[in-house]
């Protein structure tokens, strides 16, 4: 491994599954080059795991106590499945067999693995591990493409010579090879351990149980940008408004609806974290009041009593210790001059303006551009995919933040 991957998984928490297959001996290997890398490593095994390697020598290896029953109260008191789901970056189930993919395809949760799995919101990784007539089974093959659906990565199986002396796919990858792809999953550093929590999409003020006001937002670029922090090492916790964007992996994502909902989302994390960015497309006003059922159509016209939202950037800004504060001004002319504005009349650290309602960027397009305006700086970022536009950002941001920071601690 090289030396760049080796400190590419220092901090890392990654949760070792381990379930009852021949190639459970390679586990002791892997937890090794896993900590040797840097990474924190606990390890959860199955029953039938058991049979192959025994717990002590994997706690001996990871360092902690190895845990194998949902209910040990002992160890459920000290670290309860749901919070070791939440502790974790990463969960790699290595090996993993036919039968753990099958229960993981079907939510079972009927042992700590498989509760795990399902509670978990990182990242989960499989490396199956079996023979090659059950890997080629169509049982199997659904299962899997069911598991990719749900945005959890197949790692393998290798072909060659299988424990039961045949022939085929179904060995479980060297944990050499897992190892590097561990390390691949967190190609950047830059902003490793930083707490980032991130508004994106827009909000939906109700009119009455069916209706609603809302806007175009649609959480596209909020999304990217979260990525585009978790791939630099960040942590990164998103509050969402409703979009039709399923969760990023690796990113802890709590969804909410309406302006006043997000406001205390933000509020409850805040104090949790070094960097908030607020993309969202946060409703200025909302009805004053939501009638409690369907309005009828009985009038010609109507009137909508409507009163302002808490602006939520200006008030985490506004905090007696404020995180680094990034914002978006999206303005349909005068971008920057609008944006700039509002980074002095918030209070924020950065903001990105953009363009809104012109033919390209903006609002649901795929692609946009930014100019980025700080104190005494500024930088435009071309239009480009918003994956990549998000790069770009979280690079500007990491260099101005790496700035306060260094200035507040020296
Ligand atoms: O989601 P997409 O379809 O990908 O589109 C991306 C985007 C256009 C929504 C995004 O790039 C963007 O510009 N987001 C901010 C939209 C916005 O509400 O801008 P604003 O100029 O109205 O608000 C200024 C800033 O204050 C924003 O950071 C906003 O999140 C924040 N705000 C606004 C009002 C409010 N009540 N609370 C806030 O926190």
């Amino acid at each position: 491994m090289s030396p760049q991957e080796m400190s590419e998984l220092s901090g890392r928490r990654i949760l070792l599954g381990v379930t009852g297959g021949i190639a459970a001996y390679k586990s002791a290997e892997l937890i090794r080059g896993l900590r040797r890398a840097g990474a924190e490593v606990r390890v959860v095994m199955t029953e039938a795991a058991a049979q192959f390697i025994t717990p002590m020598t994997l706690q001996a290896l990871s360092g902690w106590p190895v845990r194998q029953d949902l209910f040990d109260r002992e160890h459920e008191a000290a670290m309860g499945h749901i919070e070791l789901a939440r502790w974790a970056d990463l969960v790699l189930v290595a090996p993993a067999t036919a039968d753990f993919l099958a229960r993981l395809a079907a939510g079972m949760a009927d042992d700590l693995l498989t509760a795990l799995c399902l509670a978990a919101e990182t990242r989960i990784c499989v490396a199956p591990a079996m023979n090659q007539g059950m890997w080629r089974n169509p049982a199997t093959e659904a299962n899997v493409a069911v598991l990719k659906q749900r945005g959890i990565e197949s790692w393998g199986p290798a072909e060659g010579d299988q424990a039961c002396g045949e022939t085929g796919p179904g060995r479980m990858l060297e944990p050499e090879e897992l190892i590097r792809r561990v390390a691949n999953l967190y190609p950047g550093t830059v902003l490793r351990g930083v707490r980032v929590l991130l508004t994106a999409g827009p909000t939906r003020e109700p009119l009455d149980p069916v209706r609603y006001l809302t806007n175009r937002s649609s959480g596209k670029m909020g999304y990217a940008l979260a990525g585009a922090f978790r791939d630099q090492g960040a942590r990164v916790v998103l509050v969402s408004g409703p979009v039709h964007l399923s969760s990023p992996p690796g990113i802890e994502v709590t969804r909410v609806e309406t302006a006043l909902e997000m406001q205390a989302a933000v509020m409850d994390r805040v104090e949790m974290c070094d960097i908030f960015v607020a993309c969202a497309a946060v409703a200025d006003y909302r009805p004053l009041e939501a009638a409690p059922h369907k309005i009828k159509k009985d009038a010609q016209s109507m009137e909508i009593g409507m009163t302002r939202n808490p602006d939520i950037l200006a008030g985490v800004a506004g905090l007696p210790k404020p995180p680094f504060c990034v914002g978006f001004a999206a303005e349909t002319q005068r971008p920057e001059a609008y944006a700039e504005q509002k980074r002095i009349t918030k209070g924020v650290d950065m903001i990105a303006a953009n363009l809104v309602g012109a033919a390209e960027g903006g609002f649901e397009k795929d692609e946009n551009s930014l100019t980025v305006l700080w104190e005494g700086g500024r930088v435009v970022l071309p239009m480009s995919e918003k994956r990549r536009l998000a790069e770009a950002l979280v690079e500007q941001i990491a260099k101005q933040y790496e700035k306060t920071d260094t200035a507040e601690n020296s």
